[in-house]
């Protein structure tokens, strides 16, 4: 278990706008950050991040918290690893009380994967560099290739000692369990032949160097093991394979090295080997990543996607692999990225291009051999197709299948123009193609929607109505104020009730002085207010609770100490202002005036304004009565009377403060 001070030590020093700085490109906006959601597929920012009240909510999937939350959510962290995480980033010293053997036990599983394959790494970089073998096989085939000793330690490259089980043997002796190197891969577990009922450990990755894949927060998810000999019949590479924690189809290599880079550039370069994106990090061009040799998946391309809406695919000379590989391309255009396509000199790639040219020549090539994909797409097919007809008419469909994809619909004209003139074809023709293609696209997807909605029909909630209800805004707007000014102490104005010199009864303005907090609690007290929303009621009590107790109360120390789900809620509680600006609604004018007013003026506002509503609602509800039952109401009439009399009352307490 982590020990408690540890936990505190990290909600204090973690920054909210910091963390998910890492994974999410926010852009200041106001006193908040605004960004693309990283938990749906959206094209305009509503994810908002707000350093003031170190919360963050998307609106967008309506997920929401501090920033444990947000780890949780994005990298399906738990609790103690969130923890972790942010210990090891703000480097503070993760203190752990003593476990039981329960407790080891149940320790997160995927915890132990990071856990082995962290070991494992750093066993094989101790192997290639401080050992015989390493340094002579591994460090020096790295060297060869024209890695610096800075990029070497830099990826944290290793390398396997071909031997059976070396490093089987040695994360055994260190109390790694089996069954872990066994899921991740590093080791493999056979049946002894020999002997029935026994197994045989191997080394997965022998007398290979070795390449860590990390995660887009830089752990250790598995590796990429490459043979030295050119030995045709051995795969030249050798992978992790799929693991709890490694999924080939949702990791990009190099993305951990690249991603402040791609934002800051807002342009990512997509190659296809580790060796390229080392030789390229390495010549100073930062903001690229592979896709190991596979198509992207859409995955991939979403975690581009949130970096930048800029790719540019670095292809080999093959002339015939780059044929195959343009269908691949379509999907990152679906995805409303813009993509540019950069070849290399016939027996270049772009590892051998860095490795030969200085930076400048990098840059000036990437700059200036970059072309715009389906111009790229149409100067190339059309050049097949120069004088078959037929094969004409197939690559004219294939590249307006192309821009079809692309969702921006005057993008797609100025395509429809430009391979117009390329294809030599008119524009009409091309037009109407696209018509098609959309169509046949429309139909097919509003078919799949339809059975969606079918999915849904059974389970769907009763649509919200879209008129503010006014007690949970009112209620919402209490839990808000306590959250922020909860122990301030402030100035209250109250009108009391007091005889004059002539001994009629008016009201007399009374100053008082008192913590936020007990302001409202009394107030609401003196009406036997209770919340009505379950989770503003649950909260309205543990923050009171809190509130009273610690003088040292802070958002995140009570946000610290709650259920998630009511974290969630907390966060909606808080940037539901936000909301309003980001979709830039309407005041709805429930508070005729906030911007300026004092802290107590608003306090006295926000539970005037409900006393009255929950007045006028008891006053509607008791004329209900009255209509529907004719015998004697006078009881009735006369509550009515009370709290008229009432409601005036608060009104003008109500006007007052307006004023
Ligand atoms: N790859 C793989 N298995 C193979 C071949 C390739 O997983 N048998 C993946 C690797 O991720 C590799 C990428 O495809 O990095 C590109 O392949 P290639 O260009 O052959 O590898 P490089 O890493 O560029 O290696 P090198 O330049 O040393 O040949
Ligand atoms: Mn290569």
């Amino acid at each position: 278990m982590i020990a408690k001070n540890t936990i505190d030590q990290v909600y204090e020093t973690a920054r909210v706008e910091e963390v998910i700085g890492d994974f999410v490109n926010l852009k200041k906006s106001g006193s908040n950050y605004k960004g693309l959601s990283p938990f749906t597929d959206e094209r305009s920012p509503s994810f908002m991040v707000s350093p003031v009240k170190q919360i963050w909510k998307d609106f967008s999937s309506g997920k929401g918290g501090n920033v444990v939350a947000f780890l949780m959510e994005h990298e399906h962290f738990t609790y103690p690893e969130a923890i972790k995480y942010l210990a090891k980033k703000y480097q503070i010293e993760v203190e752990e009380t003593e476990q039981s053997n329960e407790q080891k036990e149940q320790a997160n599983e995927r915890e132990s994967l990071y856990l082995v394959s962290e070991f494992a790494q750093g066993y094989f970089a101790d192997i290639l560099w401080n050992t015989q073998p390493g340094k002579a096989i591994g460090l020096s085939y790295f060297k060869e290739r024209g890695f610096t000793e800075d990029t070497i330690r830099k990826f944290g490259l290793g390398y396997g000692l071909d031997e059976w089980d070396s490093f089987t043997t040695h994360a055994l002796e260190k109390g790694y369990q089996l069954n872990f190197l066994e899921k991740t891969g590093l080791s493999i577990v056979k049946e002894d032949t020999s002997r029935p009922g026994q197994t045989r450990k191997f080394d997965r990755f022998k007398g290979r160097v070795l390449f860590p894949i990390h995660s887009l927060s830089g752990r250790i998810l598995g590796f990429g093991g490459r043979i030295l000999s050119s030995d045709k019949k051995a795969a030249k590479y050798v992978n992790s394979p799929e693991s709890d924690i490694y999924h080939k189809s949702k990791v990009l290599y190099g993305i951990y090295f690249a991603k402040q880079a791609i934002a800051k550039e807002d342009n990512c370069f997509l190659v296809e080997g580790y060796t390229d994106v080392i030789q390229l990090h390495q010549r100073g061009i930062h903001n690229v990543v592979a896709s190991s040799g596979t198509a992207l998946t859409p995955e991939q391309i979403r975690m581009i996607n949130r970096l930048t809406r800029n790719i540019t695919v670095l292809f080999d000379g093959d002339a015939a692999g780059l044929r195959a590989s343009l269908r691949g391309i379509d999907l990152i255009l679906e995805q409303g990225m813009n993509v540019r396509i950069c070849t290399f000199p016939e027996g270049e790639d772009p590892d051998s291009f860095a490795k030969n040219n200085s930076f400048e020549e990098v840059v000036l090539y990437l700059e200036e051999q970059a072309k715009d994909f389906i111009q790229f797409k149409t100067s190339l097919l059309a050049e097949d197709a120069a004088n078959d007809p037929i094969k004409k008419a197939d690559t004219i469909r294939d590249i307006v299948g192309s821009i079809a994809k692309i969702p921006d619909r005057i993008k797609r004209e100025l395509y429809i123009q430009q391979c117009a003139a390329t294809m030599n074809i008119s524009e009409a023709v091309l037009f109407n193609t696209l018509a098609q293609i959309s169509k046949k696209a429309y139909t097919e997807a509003s078919k799949q929607n339809k059975n969606e909605q079918k999915a849904f029909e059974v389970i769907r909630e009763v649509p919200r109505e879209t008129k503010v209800d006014v007690q949970y805004e009112l209620e919402r707007k209490i839990i808000e104020i306590l959250l922020l000014y909860g122990r301030e102490e402030q100035q209250f104005e109250d009108l009391v009730l007091k005889e004059n010199e002539s001994g009629d009864l008016v009201l007399e303005p009374e100053r008082i002085e008192a913590k936020v907090y007990e302001k409202i609690y009394l107030d609401l007290q003196e009406d036997e207010i209770e919340m009505t929303h379950e989770h503003f009621r649950k909260i309205y009590y543990s923050l009171m609770e809190s509130l009273n107790e610690k003088e040292d109360f802070t958002i995140a120390s009570f946000l610290n100490e709650l259920d998630q789900e009511l974290v969630n809620n907390i966060s909606s509680i808080l940037m539901e202002e936000e909301k309003y600006t980001l979709h830039n609604w309407e005041s709805k004018e429930i508070y005729p005036k906030e911007k300026g007013t004092s802290v107590g003026q608003l306090v006295s506002e926000t539970i005037l304004t409900l006393r009255c509503f929950l007045i006028k609602k008891r006053i509607d509800t008791l004329q209900q009565g009255t209509e529907d039952q004719t015998d004697d109401n006078r009881e009735v009439l006369e509550e009515i009377v009370n709290y008229l009399q009432l409601n005036k009352l608060l009104s003008s307490k109500l006007n007052r403060v307006l004023s």
